[in-house]
């Protein structure tokens, strides 16, 4: 009996002194001074012993606990004085790299605010599209020459029966006729923002890019309540002191059509590099043409409205204080340009 406590405590002080943390300490001590531990187990045997041996035992048992007790703690002690040393609470935390959203998430969540605010409702429509709601609803029938403005990637499937080929939109004017078809009797006031895709790769296009379409439906719109609702996002997304001006255009779909310009962040309106004696181009605009109205199943001799559509990057990129000297980095993932901003 005397060999097998002395062959444990050999045994248990091995184990103690090779514990890494407090928490194998105290697992150790459980599996040596436990209840049912190996000591202890030894602790109930000792009633089968001759009379004159028990007491030596019990000794021999107890010093052997209170040893085992002694080293844990120790090595318990010695275990928390490295760990203080190695962790000084005073020195200043490492920063985790948390990231930030894309910057057009951020300008598509801008854009939306300012619409909402005023009643528009947020709708996003389908980037892979039916050449109907694309071209074909927007007065640009099969073969229409106005078509080559788009330069529109097909999609290589079965066409479908009433809705034409299958395409990646092109603009997001293809939402104009879904919506009129969704909301049936006007008014009317979407914004639509979705991906776009064109074939075009430059310092100002990029293949897969983002247009808000603004369309307002109802009795007695006109281009007063186009011009307004222009100034207004304007000032709420550029700053105060811009301002727009339509200039005459051709859009199949609108009617009268509009490019809409904005007054130059950099010279103000006054006339510099950037821009065409100060003014900036910003996307089309236009009275809604009654033959698109009618494809949507809207009546033009009740209703009129308008339409803009404007790519969300290109705004990004005249927005005052940001360097994006080409639209493609948008999309390049490079960090060193990400990061900046
Ligand atoms: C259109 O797409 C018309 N659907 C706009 C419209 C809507 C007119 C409603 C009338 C009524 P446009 O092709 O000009 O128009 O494109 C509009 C804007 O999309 C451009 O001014 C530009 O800001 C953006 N855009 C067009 N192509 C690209 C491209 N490849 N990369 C980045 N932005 C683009």
């Amino acid at each position: 009996m005397r060999e097998e406590i002395l062959n444990i405590k050999n045994e248990a002080l091995a184990q103690i002194m090779d514990a890494k943390d407090s928490r194998d300490l105290d697992s150790l001590r459980v599996t040596y001074l436990g209840r049912n531990g190996k000591i202890n187990s030894l602790t109930k045997s000792i009633k089968n012993l001759p009379k004159d041996e028990k007491v030596s035992v019990g000794i021999l048992i107890n010093e052997t606990k209170t040893t085992l007790l002694d080293l844990i703690a120790e090595q318990k002690n010695k275990i928390q004085q490295t760990v203080r040393k190695w962790f000084d609470t005073s020195i200043p935390a490492i920063k985790a790299k948390i990231g930030h959203l894309h910057l057009v998430t951020y300008a598509i969540e801008e854009i939306s605010d300012v619409f909402t605010k005023i009643g528009f409702v947020k709708v996003r429509y389908p980037e892979v599209e039916w050449d109907w709601f694309a071209f074909g609803s927007l007065n640009m029938p099969k073969d229409h020459p106005a078509r080559d403005e788009w330069e529109t990637f097909f999609i290589d499937s079965k066409p479908h029966p009433s809705y034409g080929q299958m395409i990646l939109t092109p603009h997001t004017s293809s939402g104009q006729v879904r919506e009129m078809m969704r909301v049936k009797t006007p008014p009317i006031r979407m914004i639509n923002i979705a991906k776009c895709y064109r074939r075009q790769s430059d310092v100002s296009h990029v293949p897969m890019f983002h247009q808000f379409e603004g369309l307002v439906i109802d009795k007695d719109i006109s281009i007063v309540n186009l011009k307004g609702t222009l100034d207004y996002f304007a000032k709420n997304f550029f700053g105060r002191q811009r301002q727009t001006r339509l200039r005459p255009f051709h859009f199949q779909f609108t009617e009268p059509s509009f490019e809409v310009d904005i007054t130059c962040g950099v010279c103000l309106g006054k006339g510099c590099k950037l821009c065409k004696a100060g003014w900036l181009e910003l996307g089309g605009a236009g009275m809604i043409h009654p033959t698109v109205l009618k494809n949507g199943g809207v009546d033009p001799t009740k209703y009129t409205g308008f339409a803009f559509g404007w790519g969300v990057e290109r705004v990004l990129m005249m927005k005052s204080g940001l360097k994006i000297p080409d639209l493609r980095l948008l999309y390049s993932s490079d960090l060193r340009f990400l990061t900046q901003f």
